[in-house]
């Protein structure tokens, strides 16, 4: 750990003996590190997003996620221009300086109907960030979304081991093509997110240890991470969630990784503990992404069974946040939040 504080870079075998040499003790002592740094770039300030989930259609198969296309079950919905921008109106009354936009690859949404939700949005709301993230797109749609004025990009690459990717998602989607994706998104200028899921089905300490090195390579701004969580309509309905704890400890092991990085207590973590966001918070994280999607749509947007806040007002997740960030000592600031590393 210690190594890694200092060098920013560790082998393969060093990432595993450290993933695999997790107890409650070196936890501890790796939060304790991890909070440290943190404060050093972020003080006790926390960024918050505005996260509008504006389709579930998906033209993908994914087998964990509960909005693959595949799932019959699943009522489909879009959110037109103008519901989108009732919800950016909410979230900027309410302190939000950055919009998520986040959905299924939904075709849809081509290319020039981004754009115009794109532009629309920096036109009416210039001092936020606005944040994609609607999965692989090619390097021309890419920049168009930057000239239209997005500034950030989530893409998590979800596994870095080629056989585990493959074992996550139908032959359509590859490794390679993602990582692509990511590249092209850094070369174009946005602040980029990847990051994966803890305890996916086939994960092992090999493939966490290619997570922790292709994130050491693509150096990204910002990195998500939550538990998985079996979702009933999938194939992987019967496979074990990922735990708290070791979620955690790699929330941990990121900030030390990436010392000035983005990095929410997400959602999933809020799903698998109640206190599961306050925990990520206090092994590193520094970001909270509250719903500002209607709360008529919420439900729909069903990746992993028992979601929290699906049936809370944009207002009571807002206020829900800032009590408990306020109950460990934090304080959720008013501002675009941008990257603060090197
Ligand atoms: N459990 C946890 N996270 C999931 N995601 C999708 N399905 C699940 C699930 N069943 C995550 C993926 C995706 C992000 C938007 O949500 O990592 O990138
Ligand atoms: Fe949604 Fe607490 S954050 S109800």
């Amino acid at each position: 750990m210690i190594k890694l504080e200092n060098q920013k870079w560790l082998e393969k075998a060093e990432w595993i003996q450290l993933i695999e040499g997790r107890t409650e003790q070196t936890s501890q002592f790796l939060f304790e590190r991890a909070r440290e740094i943190r404060n050093r770039y972020y003080g006790n300030e926390i960024y918050v997003r505005g996260l509008i989930e504006f389709t579930n259609y998906c033209k993908n198969d994914c087998f964990y996620c509960g909005i693959r296309k595949s799932n019959q079950d699943a009522i489909r919905y879009r959110l037109s221009l103008e519901e989108i921008m009732e919800c950016c109106a909410t979230g900027y009354a309410l302190g939000f300086r950055t919009f998520v936009l986040q959905g299924g690859e939904d075709p849809y949404y081509s290319k020039n109907r981004m754009v115009e939700i794109i532009s629309t949005i920096r036109k009416q709301y210039e001092d936020c960030a606005i944040t994609l993230s609607i999965g692989e797109k090619d390097y021309d749609e890419y920049k168009a979304y930057y000239q239209a004025g997005a500034d950030r990009y989530l893409l998590r690459h979800e596994t870095a081991d080629e056989t585990h990717y493959q074992s996550l998602h139908p032959q359509s989607l590859s490794l390679e093509n993602r990582k692509k994706c990511l590249w092209d998104l850094k070369e174009i200028g946005f602040q980029v997110g990847t990051g994966f899921m803890i305890g996916s089905p086939n994960q092992t300490s090999q493939s966490l240890a290619r997570d922790m090195m292709f994130i050491s390579e693509l150096k990204p701004h910002m990195i998500g991470i939550g538990p998985f969580i079996s979702h009933h309509k999938t194939p992987f309905s019967d496979e074990i969630n990922g735990t708290l704890e070791e979620t955690l400890y790699f929330i941990g092991l990121l900030r030390l990784l990436r010392p000035g990085c983005l990095i929410p207590a997400t959602t999933a973590l809020g799903t698998i503990d109640p206190r599961g966001r306050e925990k990520g918070i206090q092994a590193g994280a520094n970001v909270v992404m509250p719903n500002l999607s209607p709360v008529s749509v919420r439900k729909k947007y069903d990746l992993y069974d028992n979601k929290i806040c699906t049936g809370d007002e944009a207002a009571e997740c807002r206020n829900c946040l800032t009590q408990r960030m306020q109950n460990i000592g934090h304080q959720i600031v008013i501002s675009r939040g941008d990257y603060k590393g090197e």
